[in-house]
């Protein structure tokens, strides 16, 4: 089984549900959607996808937001709170400063609990309520606990965190805290949490909601999906790169299959399909190195490091997924150092876009491979910015200007301001 860029659509297995059914990308084998809890292959341990026997074209959506795509998803409704939908900004002097025909931000940051994994939560709670389970649990770098802590509770389930001990943005942890998760703070990185909640859920003492877990990347297809609508109303035309962040490469395997299948269903042409291009900090770049050397598997970094603490992940899970996605797009993966991550949160900010560090890091892989002459002045491009500002205040705090103490006097606040010209000259 290849995930190439093929216009082929799948034959329909006995175990179809409402024209839908699991498949693994290794093997082939399929299975019943809903019928047993599995994340990967029985077989062979792949990993596995959701297929249909209809997919729709752009005529089929309607609505607003995730459920908008209700059509390419695997449930017709889910546990909501109006994900999706998120702004597309234009950019005009970071657009100049780069020298692209077009630059437009996806500011993913405008989602409801501030992160593009409620697209993915609301339809991966929506299936653990369908399968029955009462407790979920995920591995978390920081937002996809606080998405999995709300659409838990508000989908009325138990939910559980392993977050690596003091590597985790403040704001995020507020949030999975509020919103009522059990949050356990492992003396390790983020795989290790990721190693230790897969047997956890293996041993079947919870619902795994991290992006291993095939439905949930349903969900984050709609990213994909909003910016080729937006493209083509503004533009009359598709974006010729899509520009990311890349942790555990959940969106770069999202947005490939979307892509994937809208061209099955006729929606597009081969030549329509954006380039995908992820961006990893250096401290903790392996997809980048596997593209790099051409390679067909990702080697697992154990020491990782990066301000970028959301994408601090040494073992890309769904890079069996995503590498073929960046290749058949004929797009790229660079490396940027925090110094570059932080300048594109600044650049960022200066146009009224507040985003977390490991956003940015599109935006300095874009200007960088945009300096190298990779991406050309020619190109429409669409930069993915993945999580608030607020997110990680700590951050943002730290990349911007410091308070400047004033008397509490109307004087002595002008003579501050005056002072400041003064010294300005
Ligand atoms: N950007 C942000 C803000 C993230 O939180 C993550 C992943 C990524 C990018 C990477 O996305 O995994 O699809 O390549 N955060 C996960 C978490 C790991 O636990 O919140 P990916």
């Amino acid at each position: 089984m290849s995930l190439n860029l093929s216009a082929e659509t799948p034959a329909v297995p006995d175990d179809a549900t409402d024209g839908a059914w699991l498949e693994c990308i290794d093997c082939g084998e399929t299975f019943a959607p809903f019928a047993d809890v599995r994340y990967t292959c029985d077989g062979c341990d792949g990993l596995l996808e959701v297929r249909y026997a209809d997919l729709p074209t752009f005529d089929d959506f309607e609505g607003r937001g995730v459920w908008r795509y209700a059509d390419a998803l695997p449930l017709e409704s889910g546990v909501t709170t109006q994900e999706g939908a998120t702004p597309l900004y234009e950019v005009p002097r970071l657009e100049d400063e780069i020298g692209l025909e077009a630059l437009r931000i996806k500011h993913e940051g405008m989602n409801p609990t501030g992160s593009f994994k409620d697209r993915g939560m609301t339809v991966g709670v929506a299936v653990a309520r369908e399968l029955g389970v009462d407790r979920l649990a995920c591995a978390s770098t920081g937002n996809t606990s606080a998405a999995l802590a709300a659409y838990g509770s508000r989908g009325g389930m138990e939910t559980l965190v392993l977050l690596p001990a003091g590597k985790v943005a403040a704001g995020k942890v507020a949030q999975a805290s509020l919103h009522g998760a059990r949050i356990l703070e492992v003396d390790g990185n983020f795989d290790a949490c990721l190693d230790i909640v897969q047997e956890l859920a293996a041993e079947g003492e919870a619902y795994l909601l991290n992006s291993l877990n095939p439905f949930r990347l349903e969900g984050q297809k709609t990213i994909g999906l909003e910016i080729l609508e937006a493209f083509r109303d503004d533009y009359g035309a598709f974006p010729d790169r899509i520009v990311l962040p890349v942790g555990n490469a959940g969106n770069t395997a999202a947005l490939y299959k979307a892509f994937r299948e809208l061209l099955q269903a006729g929606a597009i042409d081969r030549g329509d399909v954006p380039k995908l291009t992820g961006v990893q900090a250096a401290g903790a770049a392996p997809m980048v190195e596997a593209v790099e050397n051409g390679a067909d598997e990702v080697r697992r970094w154990d020491d990782v490091e990066t301000r970028a603490t959301a994408i601090r992940i040494g073992n890309p899970v769904n890079a069996p997924k995503a590498l073929p996605g960046i290749r058949e797009t004929g797009g790229t993966a660079i490396a940027v150092s925090d110094e570059e991550i932080t300048d594109a949160q600044r650049a960022l900010a200066g146009e009224g876009i507040g985003v977390e560090p490991a956003s940015a890091a599109s935006v300095a892989g874009l200007r960088k491979l945009r300096a190298e002459e990779i991406v050309t002045e020619d190109e429409r491009v669409a930069c993915l910015t993945t999580g608030h500002l607020l997110k990680d205040p700590d951050a943002a705090a730290a990349a911007g200007a410091d308070p400047e103490p004033v008397p509490a006097t109307t004087d002595g606040v002008l003579e501050h301001l005056a002072g400041e010209r003064l010294s300005e000259r």
